[in-house]
């Protein structure tokens, strides 16, 4: 996933007839992510956590689908999400310990990015501790597993 720079921004934010062909090809490439977005019914994220923050590839992905008048809008009561409608489950494994406590930076920022496009009905399943020790690591797993199969009548 290609991070966002000053060329990708301006190409978001030209007008669509005055776009270079390059520009168009940037759109379009941001597009396409936006339209698998818009097909689905459920989104599923994978989350490591790294260096305490998201991975720099799904900070780059949110960077291409957040788009100004595509995925959300400005109002005068502030901006509004268009992907509505959708259900969104967060899956994020860490090798330590951040469930619930204020180090847990990924939670918030990812739950506030989803529902500011309207995505608002998130679900997180956390495996952590995963560097911890083999006990620790067998034993998060199965906690983990446990809760995906208590989703799964839930996305069937
Ligand atoms: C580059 C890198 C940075 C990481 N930083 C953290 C971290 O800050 N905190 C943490 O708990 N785990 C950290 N981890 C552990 C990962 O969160 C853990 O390996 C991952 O969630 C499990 O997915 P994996 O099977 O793809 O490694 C890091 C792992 C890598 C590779």
């Amino acid at each position: 996933m290609p991070h966002l720079d000053a060329e990708r921004f301006g190409a978001f934010i030209a007008k669509p007839e005055a776009r270079t062909l390059k520009q168009d090809a940037l759109v379009a490439y941001s597009d396409g992510l936006i339209n698998e977005l818009k097909q689905a019914d459920v989104i599923v994220l994978g989350l490591p956590m790294y260096n305490f923050g998201v991975p720099s590839a799904l900070k780059a992905y949110f960077d291409h689908i957040a788009r100004a008048g595509v995925t959300f809008k400005y109002t005068e009561k502030g901006p509004v999400g268009l992907l509505t409608g959708k259900k969104a489950y967060v899956f994020a494994t860490r090798g330590g310990l951040y469930e619930g406590t204020p180090r847990d930076t990924q939670t918030t920022y990812v739950r506030d990015f989803l529902a500011f496009l309207g995505i608002a009905d998130v679900q997180f399943v956390y495996a952590e501790g995963l560097a911890m020790g083999d006990a620790n690591k067998a034993a998060s797993l199965a906690k983990a597993r446990e809760s995906l199969h208590n989703l799964v009548p839930a996305i069937a």
